[in-house]
């Protein structure tokens, strides 16, 4: 599974790009808002450090509209993906976009209907959103399975990229689910080296290095 840092904010993207975690990397209206910074200025930085899939979101809600904006932000980089909304008019952006060859991730996908016509209009990423179907007491991770299950039936070639992953456990679920992308904040990447009988053996290791005097350098 594919790795994508869901965050606007330069110095975490490096961070974790440093360390060979960051497949890409998704933003939208809000990370950007978040970061204070220009949205044009600020998605050409990432797609400079980050060599894979970097997603901008439209901001208009007319397709003819959405359609400058998409092929503005398409300018930007090679690896610029447009993220448009999963509405009808964010679709026929995505056909359009998608036939001249730029990437498209459709956002805000919370059924499995919606994800079938996003394959449909030749959408390169699907963004079911887990967390706030969870939120909502409807289970996310079901809708990841039922997204599979089409795509694999039909051999659509979209890719599922998980979103709205609210912790460590969304991430392993999804990679067993078999989602081929999942996108999430920093601190949820982080969270995963976690694990309390980590901390407790390493505890009992240093408190016997420092009894033996153990010195390596
Ligand atoms: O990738 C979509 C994501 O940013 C939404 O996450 O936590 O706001 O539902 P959240």
């Amino acid at each position: 599974m594919k790795f994508f840092v869901d965050t606007a904010e330069i110095d975490q993207i490096k961070e974790l790009n440093d360390l060979g975690m960051v497949d890409g990397v998704t933003t939208n209206p809000s990370l950007i808002a978040k970061s204070g910074r220009d949205i044009l200025e600020v998605t050409k930085e990432i797609c400079d450090m980050v060599s894979g899939p970097v997603s901008a979101e439209v901001v208009a809600l007319e397709a003819d509209d959405m359609l400058a904006e998409g092929r503005k932000l398409a300018k930007i980089a090679d690896n610029i993906a447009v993220k448009v909304p999963l509405t009808w008019a964010g679709l026929k952006t995505c056909k359009t976009l998608s036939d001249e060859g730029t990437m498209v991730n459709v956002t805000l996908c919370f059924s499995a209907n919606q994800a079938l016509l996003a394959a449909k209009a030749g959408a390169t990423f699907i963004s079911p959103f887990i967390g706030r179907l969870d939120d909502i007491n409807l289970d996310g991770l079901e809708l990841i399975e039922d997204i599979r299950t089409i795509y694999d039936n039909y051999g659509f070639e979209t890719n599922i990229l998980a979103a709205s992953i609210r912790s460590a456990n969304h991430m392993s679920d999804c990679a067993k689910i078999g989602a081929d992308v999942a996108t999430a904040p920093p601190n949820v990447i982080k969270a995963m080296a976690n694990h309390v009988l980590t901390d407790k053996g390493l505890a009992a290791f240093m408190a016997d290095a420092r009894k033996a005097g153990i010195k390596i350098v």
